[in-house]
């Protein structure tokens, strides 16, 4: 079929003009107006679509800025409450903590996750006794409290896998028992998703949700929040890549998401988003499961410096890039921009 159509030339034997050309299919016809636009749009972003990450510290009434993630900032637990308010009032359905853990408290084996009194656990308690109507998400990997800055315990230079397990369900069942609703495990060793769902039936926590970073890749986008958690020192010239996985690879991304349903998680995630949104939409039509992207710090600060240099218009970039999420398939997103759009969609 032709995509050219031709108007019909004259009959009286004159000598007709030459046919103009035409679009058979004007594809410009629903684009035309803004009410055009809006009838025939297939995916819209709302703020039941947003979770918002949050970085917390010891203290009270401060906020300190991250240098590498403009805009964002470090929250004490008492401000922590007060912006979680406006998210909640705004629509957001949950919001992550993550804890800038004193450096006196890291050691080797990052025993403080497993304190019933560490800066997430009173967190979640403060969030749980303001608002209960949110849903509250702690990330579990040991790196917030180790001194090398690794997810899970190192003997002889490596991490390994199945003590780690044994200390990532300890982690689980102590943000539990301090309120979180969804357990989120980022550490990447094998079989934890198992051990936590076993821990958590037979502590006869059925109702905890497990979203499971299923396809997290070794990245260079996590810089920022490795600054946020003050990990960074830590970690020093070291990397994950033994436990994180390959960016070269998509098809083991679908065998780990296989995995992790089949241990018992709820819901998974892709991380980072924007540079793997081909996983986002692999697993989505896959698995057809809950599917959530992280549009981690790195995006985060991509987007958010290129806008403050004036490079960007950050507004519709950050609504752009959070849509491009549901476009490719997933139900939700972890984006530090989640307040500011949530915003925007309510038009303030
Ligand atoms: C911890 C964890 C990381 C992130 C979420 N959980 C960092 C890492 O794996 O090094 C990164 C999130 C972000 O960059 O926004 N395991």
């Amino acid at each position: 079929e032709l995509p050219i159509g031709r108007l019909s030339t004259k009959k009286d034997g004159a000598r007709a003009a030459p046919a103009p050309a035409y679009p058979a299919t004007r594809m410009r016809r629903n684009r035309r107006h803004d009410w055009t636009r809006r009838l025939v749009a297939e995916n819209t972003l709302t703020a039941g679509d947003l979770i918002w990450p949050v970085f917390i510290k010891d203290g009270t009434n401060e906020a300190e800025p991250i240098a590498s993630m403009p805009g964002v900032e470090r929250l004490t637990i008492d401000l922590l409450v007060e912006r979680a308010t406006e998210a909640r009032d705004l629509g957001i359905p949950v919001i992550a903590l993550f804890p800038a853990t004193d450096p006196r408290l890291k050691t080797d084996d990052g025993d403080e996750a497993l304190n019933p009194d560490n800066l997430v656990c009173r967190g979640v308690r403060a969030l749980k006794a303001a608002l209960p109507d949110i849903g509250v998400l702690c990330d579990v990997a040991l790196d917030p409290y180790t001194s090398h800055g690794q997810d899970g315990l190192l003997r002889d230079g490596h991490v390994v896998n199945d003590a780690s397990v044994e200390v990532l369900v300890q982690q689980s069942l102590n943000q539990v028992e301090a309120g979180c609703d969804i357990i989120a495990p980022s550490d990447m060793m094998d079989g934890r998703i198992g051990a936590i769902r076993t821990a958590l039936e037979q502590a006869g926590h059925v109702d905890v949700a497990l979203m499971a970073y299923a396809a997290k890749y070794a990245s260079a986008f996590y810089g920022p929040f490795r600054d946020a958690v003050g990990s960074t020192g830590n970690l020093g010239k070291g990397d994950k890549r033994t436990y994180q996985m390959d960016p070269a690879n998509g098809d083991e991304a679908l065998r780990e998401v296989a995995l992790d349903i089949a241990e018992g998680a709820d819901m998974v995630m892709v991380k980072p988003g924007m540079p793997y949104l081909d996983i986002c939409t692999r697993v989505k039509q896959r698995f057809g499961v809950p599917t959530f992207a992280y549009q981690v710090s790195g995006e985060y600060a991509m987007l958010a410096g290129a806008a403050e240099r004036g490079w960007l218009d950050g507004e519709r970039a950050m609504m752009e890039s959070l849509l491009g999420f549901k476009r490719a398939g997933c139900d939700g997103v972890l984006s530090y921009f989640a307040v500011e759009a949530a915003r925007v969609l309510k038009g303030g």
